[in-house]
């Protein structure tokens, strides 16, 4: 097989990459490790900012979007058992975020490669196996892999490494290339999603002395709600009641407010940790997404940098092969990574004002009201957070 870009994972990154490629004449092949089910059942993010709504609508690939995207012009901080709200709309430019499961983004990015006009010049395979990358500091790149029994060859000018925190690309660059900046954080999240009525209309963020606590949604059947936890939290010790009475004592209010509770209908555990690699780039191999970075989710951040990213490199492929110029792809890592360091950033700083840290003192717990209570009532503070959530330029 020949193709000019080789894409390894179809999440987000690869998905976006090879549409905006196609849209671009360039030609690519996905090679994806699980199955069309898995990638379009796996429960994951929820938020998407401006900028990934309009890309999604600029591909053609919005129309359910549309239809059940729930738009939300901001936010609430709960602390002290008091709501606080956000108004991005005012504090943003009139931009907002819109509540669409990352699973229902990967049905109609997959949707749309399944089309004949698509799949002819992007094929997309599952269950590729044992994905291996060579020559990827040459001009002549090529992807090993097992595919329906048989051992495959791919070639291709580049690829593309878009396969996660856990796949294979980051870990093909030989050693000592790649800086590693890392911190891991002392707990991690139990999500649910549960069959009851989201209980306000926009996502809460609270902060409480038991630890954090995040209402969120999927449609106005469907809550989507996490409770700040151990990273390695047994879910075994957490029946639905616990979770239910965890959740009513962390988002509890002064002035009567309830929270709607339904049958629990999918439980998880998600450990926390920021990470970046530099350079996003060797040779002919270009990461993107969750290969290169991690954020914790507090920001609601990985699935729209993994975009930021791939519009940087299609950007880059398009130029390369229209004009032959190599400048914008010789600068993916440092223009990627400048948004990737302002994520950072944001994701770090909203973590540690809302999580309990088991080494906070009393002071640490005060500080961080103090904080809770300047962002809610300067509007400086307020619009720093607000613009920085709805996504930055
Ligand atoms: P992935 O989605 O991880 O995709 C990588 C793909 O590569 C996968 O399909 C994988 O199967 C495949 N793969 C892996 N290894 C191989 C291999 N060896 N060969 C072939 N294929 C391979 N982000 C937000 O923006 N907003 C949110 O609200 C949000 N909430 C989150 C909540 C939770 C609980 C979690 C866990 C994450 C959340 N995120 C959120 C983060 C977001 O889900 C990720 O940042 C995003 O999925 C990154 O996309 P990606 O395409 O880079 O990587
Ligand atoms: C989600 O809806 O899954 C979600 C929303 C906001 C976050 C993280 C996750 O910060």
């Amino acid at each position: 097989m020949r193709t000019q870009v080789a894409i390894i994972g179809a999440g987000p990154a690869g998905l976006f990459l090879s549409l905006l490629l196609d849209r671009l004449g360039i030609h690519s092949a996905i090679l994806e490790l699980h199955t069309r089910q898995y990638i379009e059942e796996r429960v994951r993010a929820g938020l998407l900012e401006h900028a990934t709504v309009q890309l999604m609508h600029e591909l053609g690939v919005g129309d359910r979007l549309k239809r059940q995207g729930l738009e939300h012009g901001g936010i609430e901080l709960r602390f002290n058992n008091r709501a606080h709200r956000i108004d991005f709309r005012e504090l943003a430019n009139g931009k907002c975020v819109t509540i669409y499961a990352q699973h229902e983004v990967i049905k109609d990015l997959v949707a749309a490669h399944l089309q004949e006009s698509v799949a002819a010049n992007h094929p997309l395979l599952f269950e590729t196996t044992d994905v291996q990358l060579h020559a990827i500091d040459s001009a002549n790149p090529y992807v090993t892999f097992q595919h329906n029994g048989s051992t495959e060859r791919l070639d291709c000018d580049f690829i593309a490494g878009c396969d996660g925190f856990h796949g294979i690309s980051r870990t093909s660059v030989p050693q000592g290339v790649l800086t590693t900046y890392e911190r891991d954080y002392p707990f991690g999240w139990l999500g649910i999603l549960a069959q009851a009525p989201p209980s306000s209309h926009e996502l809460i963020y609270a902060h409480h002395d038991r630890g954090f606590a995040l209402l969120s949604m999927r449609s106005p059947e469907i809550s989507r709600l996490y409770l700040q936890c151990a990273p390695d939290e047994n879910l075994a010790l957490w029946p639905d009641d616990r979770i239910w009475h965890e959740l009513q004592k962390r988002l509890a209010t002064h002035d009567g407010w309830k929270l709607t509770e339904g049958p629990v209908v999918q439980k998880g555990v998600t450990g926390m940790r920021s990470f970046v690699v530099e350079p996003m780039q060797f040779g002919r191999l270009y990461l993107a997404g969750d290969s290169a970075h991690i954020v914790p989710p507090t920001g609601a951040k990985g699935l729209n940098l993994a975009v930021a990213d791939v519009r940087v490199l299609a950007a880059g492929l398009g130029a390369f092969y229209s004009t032959g110029a190599t400048d914008l792809l010789a600068q993916y890592s440092a223009t990627c990574l400048r948004r990737v360091w302002k994520v950072q950033r944001f994701s770090w700083w909203m973590t540690q004002l809302l999580h309990r840290f088991p080494d906070d003192n009393p002071f640490d717990q005060r500080r961080q009201l103090a904080e809770l209570d300047y962002v809610t009532s300067s509007r400086a503070a307020s619009q720093s957070l607000a613009e920085n959530y709805v996504g930055l330029p």
